[in-house]
């Protein structure tokens, strides 16, 4: 039975259009060179949507996909009460979700203003330290924040730590680790079954044959 996958847009979806292909699910058009935000596959009777990243767990919730893949901080960000499954570590867009903030200018104790694109993974981190602070929701380039004196820190994927750098920041600490995960929609996983599952284990096989020796194993 085909499936419905909805991917993030971006360097997600660049990442995994190969790992489908190993998994013969192959878009009849060229992403690349198309407009269209839905896809047929060559083979299997899927459908490959493309995405914003915040809409892949809508998407999958409300079962319109089947499937998704999105980075853990879309799923962490959506919420905790999850009304779907989370499958899958694709083991890429591997990164961290950390607190940053000007080079050597240390927080207030109380009422820190943290800018993020995140602020439901910000407001959960700081509850956990019994920290109280003011949250303010920005949409990225979240490093200007600071710099421009509207936030005391922010709450933002760290990747190299190329942007930090660049802006004067400094990262501080490590909220969690960041990968891609496919999520699966709660009725897909009994009334596709056999697809769905089929698609996961050929995933975790590529998944598998895709990582450097010393990972693998
Ligand atoms: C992400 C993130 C940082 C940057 C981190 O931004 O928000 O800005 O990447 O990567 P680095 O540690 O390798 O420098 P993205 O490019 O996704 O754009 P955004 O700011 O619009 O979210």
């Amino acid at each position: 039975m085909g499936l419905v996958i909805a991917l993030n847009k971006g360097r997600i979806f660049e990442e995994c259009l190969p790992l489908l292909a190993a998994c013969q699910i192959q878009p009849t058009d060229d992403p690349k060179r198309s407009r269209k935000l839905i896809f047929d596959s060559v083979t299997g009777g899927h459908k490959i949507i493309v995405a914003r990243s915040a809409d892949v767990p809508t998407y999958v919730e409300k079962g319109v996909a089947d499937v998704g893949i999105t980075g853990k901080d879309t799923i962490l960000e959506y919420g905790d009460d999850m009304t779907f499954y989370e499958r899958l570590d694709l083991k890429i867009g591997a990164c961290r979700m950390m607190t940053a903030g000007p080079v050597g200018v240390l927080e207030p104790e109380q009422g820190i203003r943290v800018a993020s694109k995140f602020v439901n993974i910000a407001r959960k981190y700081f509850q956990g330290q019994s920290k109280q602070v003011s949250l303010i929701k920005l949409s990225g380039a979240l490093e200007i924040a600071p710099l421009l004196g509207l936030a005391d820190c922010i709450v933002d994927i760290v990747d190299t730590g190329n942007t930090l750098k660049a802006n004067g920041l400094e990262a501080r600490e490590t909220i969690c680790d960041i990968s891609t995960r496919l999520i699966v929609n709660r009725a897909s996983m009994k009334t596709k079954f056999d697809s769905v599952q089929r698609l996961i284990q050929q995933l975790e096989e590529v998944v598998e044959n895709t990582q450097p020796p010393e990972q693998a194993g």
